[in-house]
């Protein structure tokens, strides 16, 4: 049996709505060559939107390489990555790829990896020689992989926000950006769910991506997808629910995809035939009992001014953090008090900046402290 609402993966087929016109604008960035920074808050959709344009656009002739750099944890991991994906996902059989390795990492030792989880991509282990030069070896790879092959590659890289965790995160920016720059048939799409940490690389002149390619920020999913996705599934399994509590779920997660689909999940498994309200405010408290444990864990270490700051965004202001009414409210102190803990909150990923306006970064965390 298909799944019904499919949340914790990346999602394709029937679990995946909308994005049409998003899909369109990263398929065409891909077939053009564009670079592309992809940026969005957590669990919006960027990985699957990023796997279903990789779908749509790959052929013979244009490569799309995906690569995870989330465990990453210096620059010589992260090349190693890079480089071991390029090559597996360059070429259809390991001979060619081992070629390839001895022709273009000849400095290189590097040994297959066999044991790992056979459904995954092959993996080897390079081993680095420490020079400088060896290392712009690894970042050159897709281009001289994709000259001597006649393509054209895409390489999209998940997680991209990692490298600024990195030493000296700006000197190694400045050397992808180097090498990066100067390739004709090899484009890139950066891509990462910290959107603040992700801002932090192209957002002034100084910056070594500044003006690196197109800059697309990934939007909800509208209502009227989501009404009738939820809509769908209940139906096709002989249950049912209306618009308007359809619109409820997706209102109570403030859109965020992958608690439209674990909420609705509850809803579902609660539902005999017909969606009720208590039905509506008990799979709200499961799924608030079920985060319970990791908003804990993000906010025992806080400071009383960092949860003061947290619980007047979960009461629903958004604008005028630093007004005299707000400071008064919720003991904040200055103004100047309020800029640093918004940003240590940044920075900690609690809180998120759309349009001016200042809202928490896990909707469900907001329900959580207002009932504490
Ligand atoms: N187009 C879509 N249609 C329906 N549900 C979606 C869609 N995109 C994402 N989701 C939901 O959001 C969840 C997270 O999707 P995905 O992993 O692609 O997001 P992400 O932004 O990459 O997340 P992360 O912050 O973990 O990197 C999915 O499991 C699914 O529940
Ligand atoms: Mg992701």
């Amino acid at each position: 049996m298909n799944n019904l609402f499919v949340f914790g993966k990346t999602v394709s087929g029937d679990a995946f709505t909308d994005r049409e016109k998003d899909t369109a604008k990263l398929v065409s960035n891909f077939q053009y060559g564009v670079n592309t920074f992809l940026l969005s808050p957590r669990r919006w959709g960027t990985t699957s939107l990023v796997k279903k344009a990789k779908g749509i656009a790959e052929n013979s002739k244009l490569k799309i390489v995906y690569v995870d750099v989330h465990l990453c944890r210096s620059r010589e991991e992260f090349c190693e990555r890079f480089a071991s994906a390029v090559l597996t996902q360059t070429s259809t059989k390991m001979e060619e790829w081992m070629e390839n390795a001895k022709t273009f990492l000849s400095r290189f030792s590097f040994g297959v990896n066999a044991s790992t989880d056979p459904s995954s991509e092959i993996n080897f282990k390079l081993q680095f020689a420490p020079q400088e030069q060896s290392m712009e070896d690894l970042l050159q790879l897709p281009e001289r992989i994709a000259k001597r092959k006649k393509i054209r590659v895409v390489v999209c890289i998940d997680e991209f926000q990692q490298i600024g965790y990195f030493q000296n995160s700006l000197q190694f920016q400045t050397e992808l950006r180097s090498v990066w720059q100067h390739h004709e048939s090899t484009s890139y799409c950066l891509f990462g769910s910290k959107k603040h940490m992700m801002e932090t690389f192209f957002d002034d002149s100084s910056k070594p991506f500044y003006k690196f390619g197109d800059i697309f920020y990934l939007q909800r999913i509208p209502m009227e997808y989501w009404v009738k996705y939820i809509n769908d599934k209940f139906r096709r399994e002989g249950k049912s629910i209306t618009a308007k509590q359809a619109t409820w779920i997706v209102d109570h997660v403030e859109g965020n995809s992958s608690y439209v689909q674990q909420l609705s999940w509850y809803v579902f498994q609660r539902t005999d035939k017909k969606v009720d309200n208590n039905i509506l405010s008990d799979a709200l408290t499961e799924l608030v009992e079920q985060c319970t444990d990791v908003f804990e864990a993000r906010t025992e270490s806080l400071t009383a001014y960092q949860m003061s700051l947290l619980r007047c965004i979960a009461d629903g202001i958004h604008t005028g953090l630093s007004s005299a009414k707000v400071i008064s409210r919720y003991n904040l102190v200055s103004s100047a008090n309020v800029n640093v803990v918004k940003k240590s909150l940044l920075d900690k990923d609690l809180i998120s900046i759309e349009k001016k306006e200042t809202y928490l970064s896990d909707p469900i965390m907001g329900i959580w402290l207002k009932r504490q």
